[in-house]
């Protein structure tokens, strides 16, 4: 990585680095897919593709559908890999895993607790009933990808995840010592802290908004539905512990987005959806976090070494290059007949892409 400037590393203005991958993106479908893949295309070589559509991507058959539509939304000239992933159900069979890794297209399985999140009805009640299909996913060395929250309406949602970590998450590192997991999205030092502790088979992801904003983004002024995300927004001293581990140079952490495009309507309602939309400036407000950190030297590794590292795919050979100029937001993004608001909406990034 190079980063330099007039008079040396205190003023960095310029900075290149390998390719970056996004390792968890939510792309959509129809309009408002054509609309978000130019943003994640521009700035990453290949990104986890979650499959949480409606109805969700559940066999390799699906996935692979999907991925033509993505190629196919791609600006021309795009160089842009999909890594596809499976929404795992209660009925998900092992031979679905040995296709999935016969595919050479689908790189993992995605975990989420039913009904956490968006379009999660369908998802899995009792994670022991695909006790099976883990065994298989150990066996073809495919990844399970998780997000690890709790639903159980007792415990509070700022708890969520932390909850999760010693129901869920440590009998099944236990149970398959083999198998690869990434534990999505990061909010808590208790995650931290566990992935830290863990093997080397578990690892994890952090987003740019949990990286920038504490829980008080939700409420500042007024309501702000489009810092509405899950797992929810925590304290100031949890986005400290995330800026830490992200910064830290340690190979379990790395980028992943989880950039989430709702319409503006669905947002701006009596029940709004969970998802910020952070890819029309991803790296750029990384740039920012790690720049804050005094650790610009470590974004390269967190954004383009440790995530193919973990998937044991090659680094990108191309680069990247951001300024440390600022531009200002859209306001509102048109999406077909939809609108999003992205992250920071009329307001300034202060780093931006050299195309
Ligand atoms: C995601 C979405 O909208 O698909 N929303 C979110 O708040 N993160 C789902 C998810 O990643 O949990
Ligand atoms: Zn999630
Ligand atoms: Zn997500």
């Amino acid at each position: 990585m190079v980063a330099d400037g007039p008079r040396g590393p205190a003023q960095t203005k310029r900075l290149t680095l390998i390719r970056p991958d996004d390792w968890h993106v939510h792309l959509r479908d129809g309009a408002i897919l054509a609309q978000v893949v130019p943003d994640t295309a521009r700035r990453f070589a290949r990104a986890i593709v979650m499959p949480n559509l409606d109805p969700p991507v559940c066999r390799v058959a699906d996935a692979l559908a999907y991925r033509a539509r993505i190629l196919a939304a791609l600006p021309a000239g795009a160089r842009f890999e999909p890594l596809m992933t499976l929404y795992l159900t209660e009925t998900t069979q092992a031979s679905e895993v040995v296709q999935a890794h016969a595919s050479g297209a689908v790189r993992a399985i995605k975990y989420y607790p039913a009904g956490a999140t968006t379009n999660a009805a369908h998802a899995v009640r009792d994670l022991r009933r695909c006790y099976p299909v883990l065994a298989a996913m150990e066996r073809y060395d495919l990844p399970l990808l998780l997000h690890g929250e709790v639903t159980d309406p007792s415990v509070d949602v700022f708890d969520r995840e932390a909850v999760f970590l010693e129901r869920h998450l440590l009998p099944l590192t236990q149970a398959f010592p083999g198998l690869r997991v990434v534990l999505e999205h990061i909010t808590t030092r208790a995650s931290v802290e566990f992935v830290n502790a863990g093997p080397s088979t578990l690892a994890a992801t952090i987003t740019a908004h949990h990286l920038l904003l504490d829980r008080n983004a939700l409420f500042d002024g007024g309501l702000r539905p489009h810092h509405y995300c899950l797992p929810l927004l925590k304290r100031a001293d949890h986005r400290a512990a995330l800026v830490a581990a992200a910064t830290s140079g340690s190979p379990k952490f790395f980028l992943g987005t989880d950039s989430a495009p709702h319409p503006r309507h669905a947002k701006e309602s009596s029940c709004g959806c969970a998802g910020i939309y952070t890819a029309h400036a991803a790296l750029e407000l990384y740039a920012e976090v790690f720049e804050e950190a005094h650790a610009l030297d470590r974004l390269e590794k967190f954004a383009s070494y440790n995530g193919p590292d973990f998937y044991r795919l090659p680094r990108n050979q191309g680069h990247i290059t951001l300024v440390k100029e600022p531009w200002r937001v859209a306001s509102t993004i048109s999406a077909g007949g939809d609108v999003l608001v992205p992250l920071r909406a009329g307001e300034d990034v202060g780093w931006r892409l050299v195309e």
